[in-house]
């Protein structure tokens, strides 16, 4: 029946456009096959080159379209001509047809589950669909959320232009660090993040009259949150509609946990897309993945390649290394464009994805699993996917947290995969056996909520009054253990009492969008009179993984430009620096081109420290500097980082001192061929061996000033701080 508790709303056929019936509406025909490399399958060519005669046909429809419109009124502007074909890709998106019975849905029910393909236009029309229908009339904003920065920015552009505003105004959008919005935004995107933080100054999300949790079944640790707060304010504010908008089939189980609310589902739309498997691992994918886009740009007919890797420097390598063999084939092959995408990529190099690509050449996009579902690339007709993801790990027995690559799920080998159908029947090149897929991938990817720490998470709910967390409202809870662990961090970082109540320090530490211990080091600066300098720290480790500029043909000019600001007492105060020395050179571009420093990190570290030293003003901290003392900076940093303390062991190794693990220091850092007896660090990053990532010597003796509840002078017995000799580090460290 139609929209009964809990059942799929049915949307009528009839409703569809005529010329979206000219599409074919396949269901996903994965065929598992051997990879047949570079031999040409004949029919699906055949099937792709009647596809792009279509395509010329309805673009030359359009141009003549646009022509008479040019005679009748020669004035119009070339924007509108853009406009002409922006409308047209607004009608062409699966969604369009069901416009009216959306909006129908939507008023009839406060909460509402919508379901549909990924590319079907949830993301950017349907908040326009609501601000038509007069869901912003009253003031109000239409909110929407994101699980990933890029996204957040990137969709907020898109509606931007398609509703002939500019960015910021009506459409806007809201990340950690950076607020684009305006008093007359009425579609306002943001990171499920952001919304969770703004619970804090408004609990009851009264200027919001819609409220979408988009890409629900990302599940990432904040959206997961979010579903407990938006249910709760839906019970006390019946004017507040909730949408619940997902990719993939999590449907029913949102439902049910959204009391039953209805179904509301998106035909999708999907070419067939051919699944090819190596016959054999393959040891380094990155070149694999390489050697796979010269050989389909050699071999297979015109249309875009999208790549998946796992973060930004492989996606760089990646970038260097096609680019140079393309150079080398010169006119012997076609133009190839290359596209990185990731998540601290700058919005103007972002933008360049969604260009057409020039007529006669192929676009390679290199993407980080943002392009799994959050963003649609169009006209992605090969998808090469090496199987791999970063992902943040919470070792809750140890309770070391790491960034690890590891294996994705089947279902994300799938979405991938269907990434290469939406215009066309696509192809999808999978760097692993077809055994591998079958038996080592796990069905589906563990919620966020359940693998990462929670201490942020269990921060924020702490300052919204929501004591009691063991019977919080989760869709799935997180371990118990997890969760006590955080309690027991935020315990030691000061944040809450013996009771679990918020501390004045903690609610001061609640004002900081960032994880608790580098909130508790920013409010630590007050005592040991540093806040200049550790608001500069705290800023260069948000873009820390992208300061130094390491082109591979550079390599040794760069790494000795980067040697030139090491601190002997480590890297953060490496980092500080090279923020220093950079405002000493009046923020110069020059500057960060002669010393290999990436201008757009130093610019994106500059915004953020703005904003850092705006929450250290509301929380009462004034602005001094102790650039002669570093001890005084090193000690704030402890006081955050107490966590974080490894101890040299033997052979070049460090052990953490909680747990015992052995880590290593990072071949990048200051310290890597100095080995002091004690060091704190960042971060873990797990490649070939546990590393640790921004590494400053301390002093033990420290800990017992800073964390007196958390370390026993027995575990420190060994305070003198002699330096290892630098053999041992020389002997041990090569990587
Ligand atoms: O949210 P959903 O996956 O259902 O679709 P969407 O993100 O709203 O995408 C709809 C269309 O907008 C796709 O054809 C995208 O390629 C396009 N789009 C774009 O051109 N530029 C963006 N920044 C984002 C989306
Ligand atoms: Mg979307």
């Amino acid at each position: 029946g139609k929209g009964e508790k809990g059942e799929y709303i049915e949307v009528d056929e009839n409703e569809k456009l005529p010329h979206s019936e000219q599409r074919k509406w396949e269901q996903e025909q994965i065929k598992s096959a051997f990879f047949k490399f570079g031999a040409k399958d004949a029919k699906a060519q055949d099937e792709y080159e009647l596809l792009i005669d279509e395509q010329i046909d309805f673009i030359q429809a359009l141009q003549l379209e646009g022509n008479k419109e040019k005679k009748q009124d020669e004035e119009k502007s070339e924007y509108q001509k853009i406009r002409m074909t922006i409308e047209e890709t607004k009608k062409s998106l699966p969604v369009y047809p069901f416009k009216n019975s959306l909006i129908e849905a939507i008023k009839t029910y406060q909460i509402l589950i919508v379901e549909g393909e990924t590319g079907s236009g949830k993301t950017t029309q349907i908040p326009q669909y609501l601000h038509e229908a007069g869901f912003t009339k009253d003031g109000k904003k239409i909110g929407c959320t994101q699980p990933r920065r890029v996204a957040a920015m990137s969709v907020a552009a898109r509606v931007a232009q398609e509703m002939n505003v500019k960015l910021g105004n009506e459409v806007g959008y809201s990340i950690r660090f950076e607020d684009c919005t305006s008093d007359r935004t009425v579609i306002k995107y943001m990171t499920d993040g952001t919304l969770h933080r703004e619970f804090l100054s408004e609990p009851d999300l009264a200027s919001y009259s819609v409220m979408i949790i988009d890409e629900a079944h990302e599940r990432t640790l904040h959206t997961d949150i979010l579903f407990g707060l938006v249910k709760d304010i839906t019970r006390f504010r019946p004017d507040l509609k909730l949408l619940i908008s997902s990719a993939t089939l999590d449907a029913e189980k949102f439902s049910n946990f959204f009391d039953e609310a209805p179904i509301f589902r998106i035909p999708g739309r999907r070419f067939p897309v051919d699944i090819y498997y190596t016959k054999a691992p393959e040891a380094d994918y990155v070149d694999a993945s390489v050697v796979s886009v010269l050989q389909i740009h050699a071999t297979q007919p015109l249309g875009d390649i999208l790549v998946f890797l796992t973060g930004q420097e492989e996606i760089e390598t990646c970038v260097e290394m096609l680019q140079d063999r393309t150079k080398r084939l010169g006119k012997k092959i076609r133009e190839l464009v290359i596209l990185p995408v990731y998540a601290n990529l700058p919005s103007d190099m972002q933008a360049k994805i969604f260009e057409p690509t020039p007529e006669g050449a192929r676009k390679v996009v290199l993407a980080t699993n943002i392009a799994e579902t959050s963003l649609t690339i169009d006209n992605i007709i090969y998808v090469i996917d090496p199987g791999f993801a970063k992902q943040n790990n919470f070792n809750s027995k140890t309770g070391m947290e790491s960034l690890m690559v590891v294996p994705i799920s089947k279902a994300s080998a799938n979405q991938r995969a269907g990434r290469a159908g939406r215009v066309a029947p696509g192809k999808c090149f999978r760097l692993y056996t077809a055994w591998a897929y079958k038996y080592e991938l796990e069905d589906n990817t563990v919620p966020e909520i359940q693998r990462i720490n929670l201490g942020n998470a269990v921060l924020t709910l702490k300052a919204l009054g929501i004591n009691d967390l063991i019977h919080f409202d989760f869709l799935d809870p997180p371990p118990y253990e997890t969760l006590v662990l955080a309690l027991e961090q935020l315990y030691a970082l000061g944040a809450l009492n013996h009771h679990g109540e918020l501390t004045k320090a903690g609610r001061r530490m609640a004002e900081f969008p960032t994880d608790p211990m580098l909130a508790k080091m920013l409010l630590a600066s007050e005592k040991y009179k540093c806040s200049e300098e550790i608001v500069s720290i705290a800023a260069m480790l948000s873009v820390n993984s992208s300061v130094f500029y390491r082109p591979k043909d550079k390599i040794i000019h760069a790494d000795t430009a980067r040697k030139n600001f090491f601190h002997r007492h480590g890297d953060h105060l490496t980092l500080m620096n090279v923020y220093n020395q950079w405002v000493g050179s009046d923020h110069s571009v020059q500057w960060c081109y002669e010393n290999f420093i990436q201008y757009r990190s130093m610019k994106r570290a500059r915004d953020v420290r703005e904003q850092l030293v705006g929450l250290m003003e509301r929380v009462e901290i004034d602005m001094v500097s102790s650039i002669s003392d570093d001890a005084n900076i090193r000690k704030a940093i402890t006081a955050g980082y107490f966590y974080h303390i490894a101890k040299f062991s033997k052979g070049g190794h460090y052990k953490t001192v909680k747990h015992n693990q052995t880590v290593m220091i990072h071949p990048n850092s200051a310290l890597f061929e100095d080995l002091p007896r004690w060091v704190i660090y960042h971060e873990l990053v797990f490649t070939s061996k546990e590393f640790m990532r921004q590494v400053t010597e301390i002093e033990s003796k420290w800990l017992l000033e800073v964390a007196p509840h958390y370390y026993k002078s027995n575990e420190l017995e060994d305070s003198t701080n002699k330096k290892m000799p630098k053999t041992v580090g020389k002997s041990t460290g090569n990587q």
